[in-house]
């Protein structure tokens, strides 16, 4: 399995994946504004690995903190959940890894736990995260496998495979899923401009697991749809708003109104930790706006004239209905979407782990 991120003694260890696929190291978080810099640099990137990775960073803050009393490791962990807060705006993973653990510490504080014990619960907690959300993407293929077709060509956008998870995937994991159940799958994977997580990242991981891969620029699958060469389209998440409405990197909307033109499912597949029921739609998602820099320059070489303006969001959200469904741990997700996402949410809230919708 692709080791995304990893707990150790000495810190977090995150796979550099700015440096994929022509090298594969690694860099070793030690304290929790290193793992901030990681998110924010993208070293690791998708919307499940950020969730986990800031758990792992509030409870490496809290572990490393010096602080002999209380009230001083609530004001640390107070700037340790701002710090990590800050990274990135649009994943809702980021938010919800942060308050796992957070909340996690307040029930402690408030039976009033030694501070060595504190220390030790949240780590074992952030480290069951990491387990839970390779567990979710597992759920995810078993619930999605069949909506594959048996035999034919899958498009993804950006990369939601096991470098987006702790391992495994979720758009991925769907697809690993039908091909271990004996599906004939081909996957094309979109380029992802500017970051260039397909090119580098999807084609990367799916070739490891020797999936036939091929690479489209941003602008071709248009035309492949209404050749009949793609059967369907299944991507991940960053954030599902209440009506279904779903942010994932820049492109996905173009994608979803072109399958919707040509009669082809388009899939989402997202763990619960990416449904926010307090965000109404896809209008309220915060899109993240990044460097300039990622659009002009191309390995570290001007593409650009001086003096252009450039666009560079992040993500864009595609209305809900363009979804055919949404694929998650739980079970699968049908519109009218904010029924069916408001019943899921409340049976799991009251049910057991993994409680099926
Ligand atoms: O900017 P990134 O690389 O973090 O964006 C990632 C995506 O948009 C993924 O598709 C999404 O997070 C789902 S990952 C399972």
């Amino acid at each position: 399995m692709i080791p995304t991120l990893e707990w150790l003694p000495e810190g977090v260890n995150f796979l550099d994946q700015t440096k994929l696929p022509l090298e594969e190291t690694y860099v070793l978080a030690t304290d929790y504004k290193q793992v901030a810099t990681v998110i924010r640099d993208m070293i690791v990137r998708g919307a499940p690995a950020i969730g986990v990775s800031a758990a792992m960073g509030v409870a490496l803050g809290i572990d490393r903190s010096t602080a002999t009393d209380i009230p001083s490791l609530n004001a640390e962990v107070e700037v340790i959940s701002r710090t990590l807060a800050e990274t990135r705006p649009t994943a809702v993973n980021l938010f919800w890894g942060i308050e796992e653990i957070r909340s996690l510490y307040n029930r402690l504080v408030d039976g009033n736990t030694p501070i060595p014990e504190i220390k030790a619960a949240v780590v074992a907690r952030a480290r069951q995260m990491y387990d839970e959300d390779i567990a979710a993407c597992k759920s995810m293929g078993a619930h999605g496998a069949s909506l594959m077709p048996q035999q034919g060509t899958v498009l993804t956008h950006c990369n939601a495979g096991a470098l987006a998870t702790c391992g495994y995937g979720s758009a991925l994991g769907v697809i690993r899923a039908a091909i271990e159940r004996g599906h004939k799958i081909d996957v094309y994977a979109d380029e992802t401009r500017p970051f260039l997580q397909g090119a580098r990242l999807t084609a990367w991981e799916l070739l490891k697991d020797n999936i036939p891969t091929t690479i489209l620029c941003d602008n071709m699958a248009g035309a492949l749809m209404r050749q009949g060469r793609i059967q369907a389209v299944i991507v991940g998440a960053d954030r599902i708003a209440a009506n279904g409405d779903t942010a994932n990197k820049i492109g996905t909307y173009s994608v979803a109104v072109l399958a919707k033109e040509h009669g082809i499912p388009f899939y989402v597949a997202a763990p619960l930790s990416t449904i926010d029921v307090n965000t109404p739609d896809g209008d309220a998602i915060p899109i993240e706006q990044r460097a300039a820099t990622e659009v002009t320059h191309s390995n570290g070489k001007q593409m650009t004239p001086n003096g252009a303006a450039i666009q560079n969001p992040a993500f864009d959200a595609t209305p809900a209905k363009y979804i055919t469904a949404i694929i998650t741990e739980h079970g699968v997700l049908r519109a009218p979407y904010d029924q069916s996402i408001r019943k899921m949410v409340e049976k799991v809230a009251a049910g057991p782990e993994l409680a099926t919708v």
